[in-house]
């Protein structure tokens, strides 16, 4: 990885250095070089075709697969495959939440057992102003709060909440409640989910 994006993982130490990395939302594929470094291999999506073109035109690594998503699944991606998914500066600006949680539900599909996803939202308290701009149409605002552009407040329980239901461990959060909250998210082992099962209400236990 770029010393960059090591300095913004770092808070999430350890991370697989090796196999295969995924990630969501690769723009024109800057993180993706950086993972490439890393990793056996990478697969990179983006929603954008415009994106995905311009990624390959600015060139990509042999190892980096790029391809076109539906915008809210890991369609075509196999099952527990991935060491580490990556995304940053995508959640954001998804605005159909029920992509994001779809998403989730993914990652715990193609993460291998111990697979590790680091990923960044933003979940700043929802604020009247944002909210009162957000309903102007959108050639009276500026470029970046234009619809597609502009940032979607996440609040912090509804992400905690997929991610229970998906099944994956919320292992680490960094400064949860701002615009760069981070997550590092762990699929467990089998052996590791058999240890942490509840016990079921049934047991006379
Ligand atoms: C601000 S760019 C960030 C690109 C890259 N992650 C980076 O940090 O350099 C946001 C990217 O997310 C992509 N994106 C937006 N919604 C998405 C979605 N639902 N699924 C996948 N990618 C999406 C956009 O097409 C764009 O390439």
């Amino acid at each position: 990885m770029s010393r960059w994006s090591q300095r913004r993982c770092r808070w999430a130490a350890p991370l697989p250095g090796h196999g295969r990395a995924l990630e969501i939302g690769c723009g024109v594929g800057r993180f993706t070089t950086a993972l490439a470094q890393r990793f056996e291999r990478v697969d990179a999506i983006d929603v954008s075709a415009t994106m995905i073109a311009l990624a390959a035109r600015l060139g990509i690594p042999a190892n980096a697969h790029l391809q076109v998503g539906s915008g809210r699944d890991l369609a075509g991606l196999p099952d527990g495959t991935f060491d580490l998914a990556f995304s940053h500066l995508v959640f954001q600006h998804i605005g159909d939440r029920s992509a994001i949680a779809s998403y989730v539900r993914e990652l715990a599909r193609t993460l291998r057992p111990g697979g590790v996803a680091v990923l960044q939202f933003d979940t700043r308290p929802p604020s009247a102003a944002a909210n009162a701009l957000h309903a102007l149409p959108d050639p009276l605002l500026p470029r970046l709060r234009r619809r597609g552009a502009r940032r979607h407040r996440l609040p912090p329980a509804l992400l905690r909440g997929w991610v229970a239901d998906a099944g994956l461990t919320l292992a680490a959060e960094r400064r949860p409640g701002t615009a760069e909250h981070w997550v590092r998210l762990v699929k467990q082992q089998a052996a590791d989910a058999a240890v942490t099962e509840p016990v079921s209400r049934a047991d006379p236990q």
